[in-house]
């Protein structure tokens, strides 16, 4: 049986933590969040209902009454209206009450953050629980249908159809932080000559070969060999730096020191927290950041032996422009550690309580490989490891934001939008209602350029990990999701008991 049947959802689905709710009251003084929280119409709809086509359907077949339990002063034919343009009636209701408060979407969920209330997975998670698969306030869409993400991902660089762009709040946010010069943020033109001239290193040979395949061994043992046992640590910490190792040798040719890179990993993860606090307006300073990442940046561009990826940038015209190159770098090096990281310490916080699961990668394990070191092309056999990740890709997508902006008015499956609207698409929803299909590496022109390394490296890890080692969870560990740029487990500390699979 495929580990996919069996896959137990209850230690993931368990872990995740309910939104928290806002205590209900009465009154203008009422939070955003918790004048949402009473939306009477959100919890009346089943989740298939909301979806925007069948919430017209519906309507159309006189369901009126079903959102006649929405604000009262609001006439039915209006709060048909609303539904069908994706607005909130009950929103709407609020808002008009209370003209003075920023009802903008991104202020619900600052608020929620500011308070400690939320996380920015269980806020989108909530968001589409209680109000739909397609939520519009004001100019932001929270999208989770999965036809519609598609249809967004598709038509974004699109040489025909480009209706849509990264969001101006992705790059005012993650581009103050990183620069805005990089293949992840730049559009049109600029993107493409970036995509086309990196993209082969990530792909086919350049990742699969067997003498890549035992570098990421020998890095991987590197790592896992200096893994305090006995003592409770931080996985994703040390998970992080092993990822950071792997990235930076991928792609720069330059092997750095473990506690070096547990440094560039905390430096990395102050930039996922300062630029998602940017993007959803929270106040946040941490002045000695740029500098500390320029120094990182020009430590990587001087490596004496750069890997194709480096000699690709070196080799562009635009190298000459020193904040082009850094961008270019810093912005790389970002995308290529923190979310297979996180990746790798869901999996293994998942698999360690799931003795089944745990038990079926050790079993395959050892009647595929032993005790011997394995090839490429044993590693990538490993199937209930692999299937076990790819599970955990759908249930924890790493990277769980992604954004677009319309160019132009479009209509999503019978929602306008209009240009300009901030399209906020939550990968975790998307992938709950895709049925099988997984939206974790995205999708369309711009869809994750590393994801090929990313499960070679995932395979590669969390099949020695697990066979290595038990992991013992502490009364901290929490799997709750903790999200800035990416999404990991809230306490990822474990104590490691070494075990022999061969017995
Ligand atoms: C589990 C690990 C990973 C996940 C879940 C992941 C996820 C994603 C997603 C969802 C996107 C699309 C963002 C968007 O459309 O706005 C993306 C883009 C990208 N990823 Fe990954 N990624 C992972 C690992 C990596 C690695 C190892 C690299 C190596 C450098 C990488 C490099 C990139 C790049 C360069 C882009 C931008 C592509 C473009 O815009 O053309 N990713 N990734």
């Amino acid at each position: 049986m495929l580990i996919r049947d069996s896959f137990a959802p209850v230690s993931v689905r368990k872990a995740k933590r309910a939104p928290k709710k806002a205590p209900v009251q009465d009154g203008s003084s009422l939070s955003a969040t918790a004048q949402l929280s009473q939306c009477p119409v959100g919890p009346q709809l089943s989740t298939t209902t909301r979806c925007l086509s069948r919430q017209n359907r519906a309507l159309g077949e006189g369901a009126a009454a079903t959102v006649t339990g929405g604000p009262a002063q609001v006439a039915t034919a209006q709060i048909q209206a609303q539904m069908r343009q994706g607005l909130c009636p009950y929103l709407s209701q609020a808002t008009q009450n209370n003209p003075s408060q920023d009802w903008s979407a991104l202020n619900l969920l600052r608020e929620g953050l500011e308070q400690g209330q939320t996380d920015p997975v269980d806020f989108l998670h909530g968001v589409h629980q209680n109000y739909g698969a397609s939520v519009k306030v004001g100019d932001v869409l929270f999208e989770s249908r999965p036809d519609v993400v598609s249809q967004i991902l598709v038509a974004t660089e699109h040489p025909s159809k480009a209706q849509f762009t990264k969001s101006t709040l992705q790059k005012e946010s993650l581009g103050q932080v990183y620069g805005d010069h990089n293949i992840f943020l730049e559009d049109g033109a600029a993107w493409k000559a970036q995509r086309k001239s990196l993209q082969p290193h990530f792909v086919g040979r350049s990742v699969l070969s067997e003498e890549n395949h035992q570098h990421l061994q020998d890095l991987t043992d590197k790592h896992l060999n200096a893994l305090p046992v006995g003592t409770p640590f931080d996985l994703n910490l040390k998970l992080r730096s092993l990822s950071l190792d792997v990235a930076i040798s991928h792609m720069f040719g330059l092997n750095l020191e473990r506690n070096d890179l547990e440094n560039l990993a905390g430096l990395f993860e102050r930039g996922g927290k300062l630029a998602q606090n940017k993007l959803f307006g929270i106040e946040h300073q941490d002045p000695e950041l740029q500098s500390q990442l320029h120094q990182v940046a020009d430590r990587l561009i001087a490596s004496p032996t750069p890997a194709p990826t480096l000699q690709t940038l070196l080799a562009d015209p635009q190298a000459s422009d020193k904040k082009w190159l850094r961008d270019q770098v810093l912005m790389l090096t970002m995308l290529g550690h923190e979310t297979t990281a996180n990746l790798l310490t869901y999996s293994a916080a998942e698999l360690a309580n799931n003795p089944q699961e745990l038990a079926a990668l050790r079993t395959e394990y050892r009647d595929k490989i032993g005790t011997a070191r394995p090839t490429v092309e044993q590693t990538t056999d490993l199937k209930v490891t692999r299937n076990y990740i790819k599970d955990t890709t759908r249930e924890h997508a790493p990277n769980y934001l992604v954004s677009r902006e319309a160019l132009e008015d479009v209509n999503l499956d019978g929602m306008l939008i209009s240009a300009g609207t901030q399209v906020l698409m939550s990968l975790h929803d998307t992938n709950e209602q895709a049925n099988g299909k997984i939206f974790s590496f995205g999708g369309g022109n711009r869809v994750c350029m590393g994801q090929v390394l990313a499960r070679l490296e995932a395979a590669v890890v969390l099949s020695q990990l697990m066979t290595r080692f038990d992991l013992e969870s502490t009364p901290q560990t929490s799997l709750a999701p903790k999200s800035d740029f990416s999404s990991r487990p809230a306490d990822a500390h474990f104590t490691l008991h070494r075990t022999d699979i061969a017995q």
